[in-house]
């Protein structure tokens, strides 16, 4: 089966191409490498055998999908395609409503226009906002995004679905990730932030590594056990893996429309001093930090319910954050 991965030489799009290839897909990459290297390309050949088939393009280019669909017959996709930086969402928010809404509005009438059916969209736990209840379930309800990057995952969610309801025979689903982190085992792969990286793991492995300063945590007066905010780290790995998951799924349901979203997540809550303890732990490296006030905008708790994507889809993390932080670790050493 051939499958579209736009954004493919991404964090979690290079993570989930090695995961297609070893379940027997054919992937095949759209990327502008706006925000990603070239040179992961050539790190994914050394990974899987055989020739990674890819077109360096844009996704908002209609002509991107009219060579891709006539040269191969793409019998899903997985869209990753998309910007990210929620500090840059507030600043430049038409940046975002264009690559992120415009992008899958055209991907969609695309797809249309094909007869391509199979859909998996990257979403995020950030449409929970802060949950009045944790674990957080598929359940509880979307608040209003605190960011237009928020708005744009909520956005096209909802296209997503009206498309599904208007369809005799679109499927699709919305893997809601939560805190995505780790690097693949070989470190060939990994997270490459442009820039001073605004997440947490990245943060911390460059402080380590000396090419920062002290790891700043940000917020220690929170209602929590140890009054540092609280996530879900989850392994991109076990991430890359809920898409193949989600893609079986969905071929699975044959000509039916249908459309759902599922939590990603490992289902275990870590505050940031946990984090840095659970590194010190995995590495035997010691991090050097501050403290500083709360950032604007984050939430003090979130951590996904775990049992529908495990229901439904058959999928659950099989790392720990350990395992996941040993990883970033080495990543970040093959880097420097
Ligand atoms: C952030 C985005 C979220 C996006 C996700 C993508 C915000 C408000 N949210 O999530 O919308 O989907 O990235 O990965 O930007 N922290 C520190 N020091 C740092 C960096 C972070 O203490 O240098 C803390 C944060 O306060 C937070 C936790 O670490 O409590 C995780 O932060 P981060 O990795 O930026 O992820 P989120 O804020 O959860």
């Amino acid at each position: 089966m051939n499958i579209l991965i736009t954004g493919g030489a991404g964090f979690i799009g290079s993570h989930t191409y090695v995961v297609l290839k070893e379940h027997g897909y054919t992937p095949i990459i759209v990327d502008d490498f706006s925000n990603s290297s070239e040179s992961v390309i050539g790190q994914l050949a050394k990974i899987c055998p055989g020739e990674v088939l890819y077109l360096q393009a844009n996704v908002n280019d209609p002509a991107t999908y009219d060579s891709l669909f006539n040269q191969y017959k793409i019998d899903g996709v997985i869209h990753f395609a998309a910007s990210k930086a929620v500090g840059e969402s507030v600043e430049n928010p038409l940046k975002y409503y264009r690559n992120n809404v415009a992008a899958t509005v055209l991907l969609l009438e695309k797809m249309k226009e094909y007869q391509i059916n199979n859909l998996v969209f990257s979403s995020s736990c950030t449409v929970y906002g802060q949950p009045e209840q944790l674990p957080v379930t598929e359940n509880s309800p979307v608040q209003k995004a605190m960011s237009p990057y928020g708005n744009t995952k909520q956005i096209c969610e909802e296209i997503i679905s009206d498309t599904v309801a208007a369809s005799k025979d679109f499927k699709a689903i919305s893997l809601r990730y939560f805190n995505p982190v780790g690097a693949h085992p070989s470190a060939l792969i990994g997270e490459l932030p442009l820039g001073t990286p605004a997440n947490l793991i990245p943060f911390l492995t460059q402080s380590v590594a000396g090419l920062r300063g002290p790891l700043n945590i940000y917020g220690t007066d929170y209602p929590t056990p140890d009054g540092t905010a609280i996530r879900d780290y989850i392994h991109v790995c076990d991430l890359a893996e809920a898409h193949v998951k989600a893609l079986s799924h969905l071929v699975s349901k044959k000509q039916e429309s249908y459309y759902d979203f599922f939590n990603i997540g490992t289902g275990e809550g870590s505050s940031v001093l946990q984090v840095i303890q659970a590194f010190e732990k995995a590495t035997g490296k010691k991090v050097d930090y501050v403290t500083q006030p709360r950032r604007t905008g984050d939430i003090t708790s979130v951590y996904a319910a775990t049992g529908k994507s495990w229901e439904v889809l058959g999928w659950k993390t099989t790392r720990n954050l350990e395992e996941s932080l040993k990883d970033a670790w080495a990543w970040q050493e093959a880097l420097t």
